[in-house]
């Protein structure tokens, strides 16, 4: 938790430079006088995600994070290297034999007063439910892009639901340390792929083996770039050189110093200007370059999420049945909780809910209520999940704890001191696979029944129980889902299951003005009829030429494939 004695930034784009290297040059600190309003704690905070297609290098770009954080907190599926990767991750078989990171995980750390929290997102596309809601959770996201590389399929995706909750997305280009694609040719990749402006902050000057550092495109200032020693600690950023200092490119090579000046030259006129309104409006990227592995770059990009990555935002809601906007000032204690977590320490059976403090001070042993007026006693709260796990104190919006359930406790839930607040936007999606699931054991028909239930609240799948007949559908976003589930109900719940074709291959919720025409329906389609697992009406089609039918047919009633709670 932040300290007292901590400095905090303002936040706004007039920061006057600082002389020291590796300084924060947009931020001016400010003495933190020791305040804890919600409001004061929330301006520090910066909430953000980082999104990359496998092997961009997010893992290591997180460990760099860390590190400049200092105190280093991991938690869930953040990959260690080789060993202390395998044994970290051991809680989920199948994210070590797949070698991906399988389930989202959150971490805070602390640079220059600022408090930072990292949500980690799943890197597979089949998990991209599970992307979405930890978004929702998110102020920004940072997209990681491979230099040689560019924009890959999985970035493409993740970015298309970061656009779905108009995140404002800062973009981090990596491994330019290796031969890298022409940064004209990245910027206007992401341009053409992602109708997104983009305005490079810094511009490299090379690549890979003459890679030289770069220029810091509106101050005018070069940060060279220098090789860090195996085994050496820290940044690899050396002291900011000054235009018109004699030190100024000192030491890069005449080729690439005329190659820099000639491409910065062409990037201050051919790309926009940062525009810090477009960039929070979703309209306009500023691209960073560096190195995640040489943590070269790693400390402007901080840089720039603390100047101009939104605090945490006002969140939609609905009190008592009015639709409002909670701001973080709000003095009541409110958030929601946007993924539930199974066994993050082998050794402990638990479920924890992972809750986005969205207002006021939130502090140990309070009473939070859900929606449903269900009270709950917060004695246990954890700041960090997974091996190292700490007790939280206190929490600020922004802020996301882990609150250890037995149950109970849903994805999308909304919990508050009064219990009249209603979070809106953490959709279930309709699942694009369907498949049925029976136990080979037949006795354990209860068991599987209840382990389905309690993985559906935790989000791994969708359990659909049709009005008719006794087995259960479950429906998965992608294919992967179903490994996950196979592997936990063996692993978990002692169960052997069969996945077997469904006759279905679409769900729609369904819902209509009148109850009675609602109704009429359900009772007309009662064989393809099925209840999710909040007893909510589902049809299940067998084709998406089926839906469409019913629907044409059925003018009434409305078919959605997003379902909000
Ligand atoms: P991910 O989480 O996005 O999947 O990527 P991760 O960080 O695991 O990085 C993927 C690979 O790219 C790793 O190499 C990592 O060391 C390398 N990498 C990451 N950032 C940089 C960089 O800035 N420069 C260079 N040259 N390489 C980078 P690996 O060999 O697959 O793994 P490891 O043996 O190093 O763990």
């Amino acid at each position: 938790m932040p300290h007292c004695d901590d400095l905090a930034y303002r936040l706004n784009p007039c920061y006057q430079p600082r002389s020291e290297p590796n300084s924060n040059r947009h931020l001016k600190p400010i003495p933190n006088t020791c305040m804890s309003d919600p409001a004061t704690e929330a301006a520090r905070r910066r909430t953000f995600a980082i999104i990359s297609h496998p092997d961009a290098g997010k893992t290591t770009l997180t460990e760099s994070l860390l590190l400049a954080g200092g105190a280093i907190h991991l938690a869930g599926a953040v990959a260690a290297r080789g060993e202390a990767r395998r044994t970290r991750s051991d809680w989920m078989k199948i994210e070590r034999e797949r070698g991906i990171s399988v389930s989202s995980s959150v971490m805070m750390f602390e640079h220059r007063g600022l408090v930072f929290n990292l949500l980690d997102t799943p890197g597979h596309e089949d998990f991209s439910e599970d992307t979405y809601r930890t978004l929702t959770a998110a102020d920004s996201a940072v997209m990681v892009l491979d230099a040689a590389k560019g924009i890959e399929p999985q970035t493409l995706k993740l970015f298309e639901v970061c656009r779905l909750r108009d995140i404002p997305i800062t973009t981090f280009i990596n491994k330019m340390d290796r031969e890298a694609l022409d940064p004209f040719a990245l910027l206007d990749e992401i341009h053409a792929k992602l109708a997104m402006d983009t305005a490079p902050i810094y511009w490299p000057a090379a690549s890979g083996q003459r890679f030289a550092g770069m220029l810091d495109l509106e101050a005018d200032e070069f940060v060279p770039f220098r090789r860090l020693e195996a085994g050496e600690s820290g940044f690899a950023n050396l002291e900011r050189q000054q235009r018109g200092d004699g030190d100024f490119l000192d030491g890069v090579s005449p080729e690439v110093r005329s190659e820099l000046e000639e491409t910065a030259e062409l990037a201050r006129e051919g790309f926009p200007k940062f525009d810090l309104k477009s960039f929070r409006e979703g309209h306009l990227t500023p691209v960073y370059f560096g190195s995640a592995l040489r943590r070269f770059g790693i400390l402007e990009l901080l840089e720039g999420l603390a100047a101009y990555a939104p605090a945490p935002r006002e969140q939609h809601a609905s009190i008592k049945g009015v639709e409002t906007d909670v701001s973080a000032a709000r003095d009541e204690v409110t958030g929601f909780v946007f993924k539930i977590q199974a066994n993050m320490d082998p050794k402990h059976r638990d479920r924890v809910g992972f809750f986005r403090v969205c207002s006021g001070r939130f502090r140990r042993g309070m009473t939070l209520k859900t929606a449903a007026g269900k009270p709950l006693n917060v004695h246990n709260p954890m700041m960090f999940m997974a091996q190292e796990r700490e007790i939280a104190d206190e929490a600020y919006p922004g802020d996301v704890i882990g609150i250890p359930s037995h149950g109970g406790l849903r994805v999308g839930d909304s919990l508050s001191q009064s219990g009249d607040v209603v979070f809106r936007g953490i959709p279930n999606f309709a699942p694009e696979i369907l498949k049925r699931v029976r136990v080979r054991d037949p006795l354990k028909q209860k068991h599987l029944r209840r382990a389905l239930e309690s993985l559906g609240e935790e989000g791994v799948t969708q359990v659909f129980k049709p009005m008719i007949g006794a087995d259960l559908v479950v429906g998965a976003v992608g294919a992967l889902q179903f490994d996950v589930l196979d592997e936990r109900m063996k692993a978990e719940y002692g169960l052997d299951v069969l996945f077997e074709p469904s006759p279905y291959q679409a769900a729609r919720w369904v819902s209509a003005d009148s109850r009675a025409d609602l109704e009429a329906f359900i009772e007309k389609s009662i064989s393809q009829m099925a209840e999710d697992i909040d007893g909510a009406p589902v049809f299940l089609g067998k084709s998406a030429w089926e839906i469409g039918y019913v629907r044409e047919k059925n003018p009434k009633i409305r078919f959605g494939d997003v379902k909000e709670r």
